[in-house]
């Protein structure tokens, strides 16, 4: 598909067909092209969970407002951020030292922890904006794949992060149902967008 079509056709999808699976490999295809998603120091403050069981699904029901999608999508993926993503223990710091030696790599992590860690304004800002990024990036390689998704933020965000055991530097950015639409049912029209005038200001 052309990266014009991708965008053109992805739509979020309210209506899943429960009987066509995502089979792991095209989950993990769709896992590996996203993760070239750009990122801050490309440290990657990301990682995803895949609920896919239906005790798991059950649990992510009961703390996403019963959206029905959660049951009938497949999986869902908890698109998790991590608020410390940036400190010295962020494996892919080692990386960085391997390539530019560890005089320079301490440079750029004291840099780090000062601009996305001294607040924890900076620090929400660090995980949801990368993850951000991230998810949007799973959606688009998701429809490149043949799959489609929804993204649902309108869930609690903190029982979610209870319920699936995540560290306290990790947040709950989004969950993103995946699987394909069920063409028994009518999709809403694509909505509108705003116009150019009022998104974009050239100064
Ligand atoms: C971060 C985010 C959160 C969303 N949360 C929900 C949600 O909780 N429930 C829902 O039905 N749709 C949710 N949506 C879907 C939007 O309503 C949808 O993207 C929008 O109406 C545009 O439709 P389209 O994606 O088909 O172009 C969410 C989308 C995004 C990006």
């Amino acid at each position: 598909m052309l990266l014009r079509e991708v965008f053109t056709q992805r739509r979020s999808v309210n209506f899943f067909n429960p009987e066509k699976e995502v089979s792991t490999e095209t989950l993990k295809e769709i896992i590996e092209l996203a993760g070239l998603a750009p990122s801050a120091f490309n440290l990657q403050p990301w990682r995803v969970v895949a609920v896919k069981s239906d005790a798991q699904k059950e649990m992510l029901f009961e703390n996403a407002n019963k959206q029905p999608k959660i049951k009938e999508a497949p999986m869902t993926l908890i698109i998790v951020g991590d608020r410390e993503g940036y400190s010295p223990d962020n494996s892919m710091w080692a990386e960085l030292k391997a390539m530019i030696g560890d005089e320079q790599a301490k440079g750029a992590i004291d840099a780090a922890g000062f601009l996305y860690g001294s607040s924890e304004e900076r620090k929400i800002k660090f995980a949801e904006s990368n993850a951000g990024l991230y998810a949007m990036s799973i959606m688009l390689a998701a429809k490149e794949l043949g799959v489609d998704s929804h993204a649902m933020s309108g869930v609690d965000f903190e029982g979610i992060k209870k319920a699936f055991n995540l560290k306290a530097n990790e947040e709950v950015v989004m969950l993103i149902g995946l699987g394909h639409y069920d063409e028994s049912k009518a999709l809403y029209p694509r909505r509108a967008r705003r116009e150019l005038d009022e998104v974009l200001e050239i100064v």
